[in-house]
C-alpha cells in the first residue's frame, strides 16, 4: 500500500485509479478475515481515533468505531448534544481540543459542506498532524459511502474478485433527492472513475440539469482530475425509461431536513413516480440489485416488500461492507502519519 498519498481523506475527486483499487483490495481482505480470535489487528494499537460528529448518524459513526477498535486503536466519541458546543465553542476549537487530548485520527460529520476540509487546513496551520477523515458534510461529500457503495457492487458483479475494474460499463441509476445528496456526489466521483455510465434521476425540483457536468471539472482548489476518462452522466426524469438496460439501482433518502421550501406535492406521488417496487424493477429487462445508503424511508423510496427482499435488496450488505473499508481508510491513512 506504498502509493497512498491522501493524508486526510476529505472528497473523492482527488482519488487516482490506483486510490480505488488500494481501498477496495484491503478492504476484502479485512472482509476474509477468519471471524474468531484474529478478527482484532494490531495495526492501530496505541493510535487514538476521535469520532466527531456534529450531524447524527447511526451507521458511519459506529461502523467507523467497531472499524477502528478492529484494528485495536483506542477509541473516544464526541457527544454534541451535552458538549461545550451547547456554550458556543466552536467546531474548530472542539476539534482542537480533542487533538490536544492525543488524537491522531479524526472522523468528522457536520451539517454544513467543507467543514471537514477547513478543519484539516487549521490543524495544519496549527502545526498539528492529526489526520481528517469525512464522515459526511453538509451537501458537499460522504467519501466512505462511495467507497463501500463501489464496494458493494463490485462485490455483485465480481464475488470472487471485487475490483473497480468490475465497474466498467456497467449502467448504474441514482434516483431520488440527488440535490440534497453527498451520497450522489460521492457516487459520481468513484463510479465514473471506475468506469460505470450513472443515470440520475428524479422530479426536477430535485434533480437540476447541471448534474449533467458534475465530473466534467476538478472541484475549486484541485488543480487535475486524476482520472484520465470518466463514464458518463445522464439525467433522465422517468424512472421506467431510466432503469431501461439498468444493471444496478440505488434509491436515495429524500432529506426532508435539508427542503426548506415545497421540492414534492405529496409523498404518495412521489412513491408512484419514483418508489422502487418489484413491478418497476421490470422495466431493467433483468434481475438488478437495489442499494440505499439508509435511513430510509420505508414504503417511499423503496417498498416494504423489496426492502426485505434479500436475493436483491443490498442495503444489509452495505451496511456490512461499511466495517472493512472503513477499516482500509483507518489503516491507510495511519500508515502515512507513522
Ligand atoms: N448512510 C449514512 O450516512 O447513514 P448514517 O447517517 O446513519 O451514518
Amino acid at each position: 500500500m506504498s502509493n497512498w498519498t491522501h493524508q486526510h481523506i476529505l472528497d473523492l475527486a482527488t482519488f487516482s485509479k490506483k486510490d480505488y483499487f488500494s481501498v477496495l483490495e484491503l478492504a476484502h481482505r479485512f472482509k476474509s478475515l477468519p471471524n474468531t480470535g484474529a478478527r482484532k489487528l494490531p495495526a492501530l494499537q496505541g493510535k487514538l481515533v476521535t469520532t466527531l460528529f456534529f450531524e447524527s448518524s447511526t451507521r458511519t459513526r459506529s461502523s467507523f468505531e467497531l472499524a477502528a477498535r478492529n484494528l485495536s486503536a483506542d477509541v473516544q466519541s464526541f457527544s454534541p448534544s451535552i458538549s461545550a458546543l451547547k456554550k458556543g465553542e466552536t467546531p474548530l476549537d472542539t476539534a482542537l481540543t480533542y487533538v490536544a487530548m492525543g488524537a491522531d485520527i479524526l472522523v468528522v460529520r457536520h451539517s454544513v459542506s467543507n467543514v471537514p476540509e477547513q478543519l484539516a487546513k487549521e490543524l495544519q496551520h496549527a502545526g498539528q498532524r492529526t489526520a481528517i477523515l469525512n464522515g459526511g458534510d453538509g451537501l458537499h461529500s460522504h467519501p466512505s459511502q462511495g467507497l463501500l457503495d463501489l464496494y458493494t457492487l463490485a462485490n455483485y458483479f465480481d464475488p470472487i474478485n471485487p475490483n473497480p475494474d468490475a465497474l466498467i460499463g456497467k449502467r448504474i441509476v441514482i434516483v431520488g433527492d440527488i440535490l440534497h445528496s453527498r451520497v450522489a456526489r460521492s457516487n459520481l466521483w468513484a463510479l465514473t472513475a471506475c468506469g460505470a455510465d450513472v443515470t440520475l434521476c428524479g422530479p426536477k425540483s430535485l434533480l437540476p440539469e447541471e448534474f449533467e457536468a458534475f465530473v466534467d471539472h476538478p472541484p475549486p482548489g484541485q488543480k487535475d482530475d486524476p482520472i484520465d476518462k470518466r463514464g458518463q452522466i445522464k439525467i433522465e426524469y422517468s424512472l421506467t425509461k431510466a432503469l431501461s438496460k439498468a444493471d444496478a439501482v440505488m434509491a436515495l433518502r429524500l432529506q426532508k431536513e435539508r427542503m426548506h421550501q415545497n421540492y414534492l406535492t405529496d409523498l404518495n406521488s412521489y412513491h408512484f413516480e419514483y418508489g422502487l417496487t418489484h413491478e418497476k424493477l421490470k422495466y431493467s429487462g433483468k434481475l438488478i440489485p437495489v442499494l440505499h445508503p439508509g435511513p430510509v424511508n420505508r414504503g417511499i423510496e423503496i417498498s416494504n416488500d423489496l426492502l426485505e427482499d434479500r436475493s436483491i435488496c443490498l442495503v444489509e450488505k452495505q451496511v456490512q461492507n461499511g466495517i472493512p473499508i472503513r477499516m482500509a481508510l483507518l489503516y491507510l491513512i495511519a500508515a502515512i502519519d507513522s
